[in-house]
């Protein structure tokens, strides 16, 4: 029961889902028991030996779903090996500054959390369809390309290292 790992994440249309699958399929793959489960399903973390959570940045915030996971965790959390992961990034950087803005996004979000001290934190990139975007947001982004900037092989080196580690 103790050895469990959850892989947990928050998403709005998919594409971090779709990242937190695949890292709990590489997690599985020496034969490991995971659980893949929506952050804002977890009730209690009796069981687990370790997280590995991600969610998605709107509007320069972390989804809310994983700040409110954290918070409600803590004391579970405290005492567990914890991975971050983050989805944002769309389109090419601009600059070095905006590759550092972006970057900077998730040092700014787990500020909020000093008792939080994760194994690893990675920032990887999003995927955008403005086929999917919701009204009134479709109004101002509607016409922007599409793209996807995962990098599946980056996903899978990440998760690789952190499996070893927690
Ligand atoms: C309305 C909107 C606002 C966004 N704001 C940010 C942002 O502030 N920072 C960032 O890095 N990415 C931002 N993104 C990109 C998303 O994080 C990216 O599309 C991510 O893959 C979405 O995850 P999901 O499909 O799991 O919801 C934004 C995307 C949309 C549609």
């Amino acid at each position: 029961m103790m050895e469990k790992i959850l892989v947990g994440y928050a998403t709005k249309y998919g594409s971090t889902q779709e990242v937190a699958s695949f890292i709990a399929d590489v997690f599985r793959e020496p034969g490991g028991n995971v659980d893949l489960q929506e952050l804002r399903d977890v009730r209690s973390l009796d069981g687990y030996r370790a997280v590995v959570m991600g969610a998605p940045f709107y509007m320069f915030k972390w989804m809310k779903d994983a700040r409110q996971f954290l918070s409600r965790h803590q004391e579970a959390l405290s005492g567990i090996p914890v991975a971050v992961f983050a989805l944002g990034p769309t389109e090419e950087f601009k600059s070095e500054e905006d590759r550092h803005q972006t970057y900077a996004q998730l040092d700014k979000a787990l500020v909020e959390f000093p008792w939080l001290k994760p194994v690893d934190q990675a920032l990887f990139g999003g995927k955008f369809d403005p086929a999917n975007l919701k009204f009134p947001i479709s109004l101002f982004m509607g016409k922007m390309a599409p793209s996807d900037l995962r990098d599946w092989d980056q996903i899978r080196a990440w998760a690789e290292d952190v499996r070893g580690r927690i």
